[in-house]
């Protein structure tokens, strides 16, 4: 019975211990940290600041936990050199090109398709503490979801419907990022060339 208890809910328990012994201590380390910078403040200021652009967010963590209250920027943040470590995160948009590939379409021409995808970070937080590199992760994600949805349509209706195809993807790809922060805000496919069976009939 008991330790059947223990299996059910061990990770609630071991996470509820942690954040007590490691809580306290976190604490009152966090204090002494500050009377330190208190103690040197002419110099420990300067350490203790950090720009972040207008079109950058700082997530902060400290002794390895994320912060409330959020991303932190832009402007002049506050970071506790003894204590945190923060990441920055480029809300700009990226563009990249998804590699020609070779794709069998429904009616078995086999066509060459590229793409090109434009996102952009929504929500600096997910996007570190989510995914290992929201960018790349993207990015592959992007070859795939062009073959599957290509790999859907005739070639009549790959050149004919450009407009619901780049829609299509731009919907299923942002669905798909969306747990990383990541929003997806165009693809454009380029034209699709027959390569094989196609070229020559
Ligand atoms: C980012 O996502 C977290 C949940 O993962 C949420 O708590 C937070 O409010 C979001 N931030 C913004 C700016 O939407």
């Amino acid at each position: 019975m008991d330790e059947e208890q223990q299996i059910g809910s061990r990770p609630a328990v071991s996470d509820h211990q942690t954040d007590t012994a490691g809580g306290v201590l976190a604490v009152i380390l966090t204090g002494i940290s500050f009377i330190v910078i208190i103690l040197t403040f002419p110099i420990s200021v300067w350490f203790c600041i950090r720009t972040i652009n207008e079109y950058e967010r700082a997530v902060v963590f400290r002794f390895g936990k994320l912060m409330k209250g959020g991303a932190r920027g832009p402007g002049i943040i506050f970071i506790n050199p003894l204590t945190d470590q923060f990441v920055r995160i480029d809300l700009r948009t990226v563009s990249f090109d998804v590699p020609p590939q070779e794709i069998l379409s429904k009616d078995s021409v086999t066509v060459t398709v590229d793409a090109v995808v434009y996102f952009r970070i929504r929500n600096a937080t997910d996007s570190v503490t989510k995914v290992l590199d929201a960018g790349r992760s993207t990015r592959l994600l992007a070859q795939t979801s062009l073959r599957k949805i290509l790999g859907t349509k005739t070639l009549a209706e790959m050149l004919a419907d450009r407009e619901a195809i780049s829609h299509e993807m731009q919907s299923t790809l942002d669905t798909a990022t969306d747990p990383w922060g990541v929003y997806v805000e165009r693809v454009e496919p380029s034209s699709a060339a027959p390569t094989r069976h196609g070229s020559r009939s």
